[in-house]
């Protein structure tokens, strides 16, 4: 098993480059099943989940190849329609295969994802939404299996916002007969993406963005290329290591309105930041303020940055209210920076972070994606060597993050357990 040693309290100068994001590539690998066209994909980055779709879509039967940063894929005939446990229980991501399958073939079976590191996270609103455009959908021997003749378009009011959920039925009614209308939807910037791609593909969706999604349903989708955008997350996490560590650095390639939740508190805590076009530098080095902060679907503040900002917080001036309302039990972080020495006490949803507190490096434990980039983010600023266990959880979803972070001046390296 791999983990990541970070001497600590180097100081970061330099550009970084934002990748692909993966949130947006993984929908956009489903959407390749909505037709027996050749779809393309660009600015895919290197991340494990991207291997973990592509062996899905393997099993169904896709033809896939890859070259540098792009990826295409071919769904001639379907041989299996099943998204399998083994490979669903590691990426819930998995279940973006079930509106194409219904969609296009009419059934589908794919695991239940069940428990996860940061929650219960059901799949309810998925089937849901399914059922109102038509299908058949039942739970059985720890599968969902869904089926339909063609979809028919629906009026449908999401119950909470889901940004899969939103994924998922915007993809099966684009092939759906007759209109749909979606009320309550995720508008996360990879919502608009994948709408993209759909668009692009032959679908006719408006909407996309805002709360409320039109889609007029066509018989069959072509092939497309697209180029998915860059991702927030990857961006944010960067900010946050320059804001902590940086002398100046530039976050090169991302798209900074993506990250206006995040900018405004920075720049609230007395961050120095200039925002360009494509880019964001950072000054760091001086000292800054503590800010409360509350997650909530975008355009508020990211739940996939919350345990980043935590570290930020850890060496902010005064006290910080982090609140997290997307996902219960999202908080595995904290007891892994209390060892390095951080003021934090968790209530509930809330988790109250006194800062600045010198924190001196440990061996500690990652236990999710964005848990193992707020412990490297903590490495970096720790005194001594810290060691991040179990970095898999980090390969999810981070291109080379330890090779980007050197380029800047860390000092980080890969070691074998
Ligand atoms: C996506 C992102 C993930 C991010 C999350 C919230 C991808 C691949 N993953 O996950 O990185 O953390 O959005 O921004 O895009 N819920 C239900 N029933 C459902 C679906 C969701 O109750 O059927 C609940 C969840 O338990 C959670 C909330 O809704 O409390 C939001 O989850 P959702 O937006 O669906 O997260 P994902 O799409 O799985």
């Amino acid at each position: 098993m791999d983990a990541i040693r970070i001497e600590g309290r180097r100081r970061l100068r330099g550009t970084i480059h934002v990748s692909g994001a993966k949130n947006a590539i993984l929908p956009a690998l489903t959407a390749a099943l909505l037709t027996d066209e050749e779809v393309c994909l660009a600015n895919v980055p290197g991340v494990r989940d991207v291997d973990t779709m592509l062996k899905v879509l393997e099993h169904l039967g896709a033809e896939w190849s890859r070259r540098g940063d792009r990826v295409t894929v071919r769904l001639g005939r379907l041989l299996h329609p099943e998204a399998p446990y083994d490979l669903v229980r590691t990426m819930r991501a998995s279940v973006l295969v079930l509106g194409p399958l219904v969609a296009r073939h009419g059934q589908a079976r794919v695991s239940m994802p069940g428990g996860c590191a940061i929650g219960a996270r059901p799949v309810d609103l998925h089937l849901d939404v399914l059922r109102a455009l038509g299908a058949e959908v039942r739970q059985e021997h720890g599968y969902i299996e869904a089926r339909a003749g063609r979809l028919r378009g629906a009026s449908y009011t999401f119950d909470r916002i889901t940004v899969t959920g939103t994924e998922n039925a915007m993809m099966a009614a684009s092939l759906a007969e007759g209109r749909t209308v979606l009320r309550n939807c995720a508008q996360e910037p990879e919502v608009s993406d994948l709408a993209e791609l759909l668009t692009r593909m032959g679908a006719q969706i408006s909407g996309a963005g805002t709360d409320t999604i039109r889609i007029e349903g066509v018989e069959s989708l072509g092939g497309a290329e697209h180029r998915v955008v860059p991702d927030r997350i990857e961006a944010g996490t960067f900010v946050c290591a320059a804001a902590l560590a940086g002398d100046e650095v530039v976050i090169q390639g991302c798209r900074p309105e993506h990250l206006s939740a995040l900018l405004q508190r920075l720049t609230g805590c007395g961050i120095n930041l200039e925002v360009g076009v494509d880019a964001i530098t950072i000054r760091g080095g001086g000292g800054f303020t503590s800010a409360d902060v509350s997650t909530r679907p975008y355009p508020g503040f990211a739940t996939d940055l919350q345990a980043q900002y935590m570290v930020l917080m850890t060496q902010a001036s005064g006290a910080a209210v982090i609140a997290e309302t997307i996902f219960e039990n999202r908080f595995m972080h904290v007891q892994e920076l209390q060892r390095l020495g951080a003021d934090i006490r968790c209530e509930g949803h809330n988790a109250f972070v006194k800062g600045p507190r010198s924190l001196s490096g440990a061996p500690v434990m990652a236990t999710d994606l964005r848990a193992s980039a707020c412990l490297i983010l903590a490495g970096l600023v720790a005194s001594g060597e810290t060691l991040v266990r179990r970095v898999y959880h980090l390969d999810r979803g981070y291109d080379r993050i330890e090779e980007k972070l050197r380029g800047l001046g860390a000092e980080m390296e890969r070691i074998k357990e």
